[in-house]
């Protein structure tokens, strides 16, 4: 090759940047403050990172995404699993709108089918969906065959809590409810399509419900922490790693032992409420920076039951997401901030040595916080917004907004600023032990600082 060859060719290399097969991101977009797709992928792109799931088959994503080298995981709805499961037909409309126009040139490789499907476990519509799960996949797997297409794998991403209990890990066995109905045609499926099982698998869970018993170390893949399983012998240094191997001991119990592992989501919250310990930017990319060093080490890492074996690996979440409902960590789990800046550097290749990295600050809520705590309203709710949630609030009776009227000692200031917050308050102390949270469809948030003034006291809890 002439020399002014050679040159372009390596320089085209290092401009292309190398990717990282081994990490993928989550693409959620529960957000109305996000970057639009075209901007996203550039994120994703810049990101290197090799693989990007979205939970759905959004058309103009994967026309975006087609060219690039990134490799795609789309979504079959939980709401489309009943008709896909009873009909080849619908099946095949499914494969035939979602896939087929976007196939080859964008790189689908995989098509889950629903979410966290066994998650759901409270009507006798949910358990149905147990049921036509594996239905549901097999049929999408007949349509990609009948269309010729190899390389897609079919899956479905499940959460943690199939398996009935991680400690030890050779304990690890399916919720006997699921275990002969559901998760042995699961397996026998992904054994015999040599697919993956997809785990939703987050050891900030059950770290922060039991922060006193279980180190922050050991979630966080720091140190010497370790202990030995006593029927197996294996040695454990990390929670994720014990998580994993009780799924492994679940498998096995049902006579599989080598289905792949995939974590279709693992990740860390970057901020939370105040009653959720350990929710900080600097335990994040401990997490998230010590993970791709595992997930993308050569040779691989694998687990204690399963060495040197590699497990593709889905951080969740490309952005915070906003519009997600529950407690506050669930609206940040992003590494990149909705306005597309880094919430903190991540390199997905794992090459970048952690010494690199610029400091950041000390966490302070590592253990639960104890104290009273009150729920205002957020300083960049919208007041129309409040004013309905306000009165909605109010609304729930029992003179729980009483205190307000004109003349009482919470009148005022009579902004609707201040009275939402009271009610909010108000709302969160009187319900929280029935399951309430402090979001009010994301106009309120916790706080410790105690909003009572003059005559008025606000409403608290104590956590
Ligand atoms: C579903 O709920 C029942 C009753 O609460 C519980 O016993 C069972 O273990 C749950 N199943 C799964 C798969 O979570
Ligand atoms: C899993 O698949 C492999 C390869 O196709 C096969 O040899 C093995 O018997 C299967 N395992 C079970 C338990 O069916
Ligand atoms: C386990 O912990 C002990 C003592 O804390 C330490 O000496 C040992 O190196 C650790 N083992 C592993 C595999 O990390
Ligand atoms: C506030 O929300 C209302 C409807 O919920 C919307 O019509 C209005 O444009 C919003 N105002 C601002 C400033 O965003």
């Amino acid at each position: 090759m002439p020399l002014v060859a050679l040159l372009l060719a390596s320089l085209c290399a290092l401009t292309r940047g190398e990717i990282s097969n081994k990490m993928g991101i989550n693409y959620g977009r529960v957000g109305n403050n996000l970057p639009p797709p075209s901007r996203s992928i550039e994120h994703i792109q810049s990101m290197r990172a090799g693989r990007v799931k979205l939970y759905d088959a959004n058309p103009e994503i994967l026309k975006l995404l087609s060219g690039t080298e990134v490799r795609v995981s789309i979504m079959v709805q939980n709401h489309e699993i009943p008709g896909i499961a009873s009909s080849q037909a619908l099946a095949n409309e499914w494969v035939r709108s979602n896939v087929l126009p976007y196939y080859p040139a964008t790189m689908i490789r995989f098509v889950l089918v629903g979410n966290e499907v066994l998650s759901y476990n409270s009507t006798d519509r949910d358990r149905q969906l147990w049921h036509d799960l594996v239905p549901a996949m097999l049929r999408i797997r007949n349509s990609l065959r009948s269309n010729s297409i190899r390389n897609i794998k079919v899956g479905t991403p499940l959460a943690m809590d199939v398996v009935e209990s991680t400690f030890p890990p050779s304990s690890g066995r399916f919720h006997s409810d699921v275990a002969e109905s559901v998760m042995l045609p699961l397996v026998r499926f992904l054994n015999s399509t040599r697919s993956y099982f997809f785990l939703d698998v987050y050891p900030y869970f059950p770290w922060s419900q039991n922060p006193g018993d279980i180190s922050l170390d050991f979630a966080l893949f720091r140190g010497n922490s370790n202990y030995t399983d006593p029927v197996t012998g294996l040695t454990y240094t990390n929670l994720l790693d014990q998580m994993l191997d009780s799924l492994i001991f679940a498998m096995e119990r049902l006579g599989y032992s080598n289905i792949p592992l995939l974590i279709a989501e693992t990740g860390w919250p970057n901020s939370g409420d105040i009653d959720e310990p350990g929710a900080n930017i600097y335990n994040a990319a401990t997490y998230n920076r010590n993970l791709i060093k595992k997930m993308t080490a050569e040779p691989p890492v694998g687990t204690p039951a399963r060495p040197g074996v590699l497990i593709p690996t889905f951080i969740f979440s490309l952005y915070d997401e906003n519009r997600k409902g529950g407690p506050g960590t669930e609206r940040h789990w992003g590494l990149l901030h909705a306005n597309g800046g880094a919430v903190y550097e991540i390199d997905l290749t794992g090459k970048r040595p952690a010494s690199t990295y610029g400091a950041l600050p000390l966490p302070t809520n590592n253990r639960p916080y104890k104290g009273k705590a009150w729920c205002v309203a957020r300083t960049d709710a919208n007041l129309t917004d409040l004013g309905s949630a306000l009165s909605s609030a109010c609304g729930s009776g029992n003179g729980m907004c009483d205190a307000l009227a004109p003349g009482r000692e919470c009148h005022e200031p009579a902004s609707t600023f201040r009275h939402a917050s009271y009610a909010f308050s108000a709302y969160w102390a009187r319900f929280r032990s029935r399951g309430a949270t402090c979001y009010f469809d994301g106009l309120a948030e916790q706080t410790a600082r105690d909003p009572s003034g003059g005559s008025c006291k606000f409403p608290s809890v104590t956590l």
